[in-house]
């Protein structure tokens, strides 16, 4: 069982490309709801590999209306925004610089300040924007080989945590220091999207809905619906 939440919706596919094209079908009617409910549309992208069809599909979209998209990030790299490794490179690259999003609604997390001043200095950020609700319109996240997801690494202090929305750890990958949302602020979104791309994937696909304690696993909005994307072998 993936997830525990309101609703868990789980997509299967053979071809990537078909998971990216209903991906993109599925952020886009997030947003146009947004939009209609509140005047906006909140959306925080994943890192990584697999979100970049993803960001290549948005690029093209007609039905975001970016002048109303605010974009924040479920995780980010400590190195420099020019870094390959940055999440923020990469979504400015493949996506941002290509739609009319102004860049006063683009909010990065800060790759170069000292780490758990960069993790309070957004976690004042967002709640700027969002109020003490949190409440994301849509969390893109994704899930590494041991099923962490955004930074959240198994067996994490960070996974104990139950008051602040971001924090700084410390991980086994490059680069090893990271700023991450917490489960207390993933919890609170409206809906999660989890982007699972690869046959190299399909085991800790398996393992999430064996071990509750994996991060994945633990990502569970009470009041909000975690949607999977998975391509399966065959
Ligand atoms: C990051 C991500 C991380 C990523 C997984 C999967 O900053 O690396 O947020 O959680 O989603 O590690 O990475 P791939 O998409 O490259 O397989």
């Amino acid at each position: 069982m993936l997830g525990v939440g309101l609703l868990l919706k789980r997509f299967q596919f053979r071809r990537s490309e078909d998971l990216y094209h209903c991906a993109v079908t599925r952020v886009e009617s997030i947003a146009e709801n947004a939009i209609a409910r509140d005047g906006r549309f909140t959306i925080a992208l994943s890192g990584g590999s697999t979100p970049r069809p993803l960001f290549d599909g948005l690029r093209r979209s007609q039905r975001i209306d970016w002048t109303r998209t605010h974009v924040f990030w479920s995780d980010e790299r400590c190195v420099p925004a020019h870094d390959a490794r940055s999440n923020y490179r990469q979504a400015f690259e493949s996506l941002l610089r290509h739609v009319p999003i102004p860049m006063a609604q683009v909010h990065p997390m800060d790759g170069e300040a000292p780490p758990r001043e960069a993790a309070a200095a957004y976690e004042r950020e967002v709640r700027r924007h969002l109020g003490d609700e949190g409440r994301f319109d849509l969390i893109l996240l994704g899930l590494g080989q041991d099923g962490h997801t955004a930074s959240l690494f198994p067996d994490d202090p960070a996974m104990q945590e139950t008051e602040r929305w971001i924090a700084s750890v410390t991980v086994p990958a490059d680069p090893p220091q990271r700023l991450t949302m917490t489960l207390p602020l993933i919890d609170r979104a409206r809906h999660v999207v989890f982007l699972v791309v690869g046959r190299e994937k399909s085991e800790v696909v398996r393992r999430v809905e064996r071990e509750p304690s994996l991060p994945a696993a633990q990502v569970n909005p009470s009041q909000g619906q975690v949607t999977w994307f998975v391509t399966v072998e065959g």
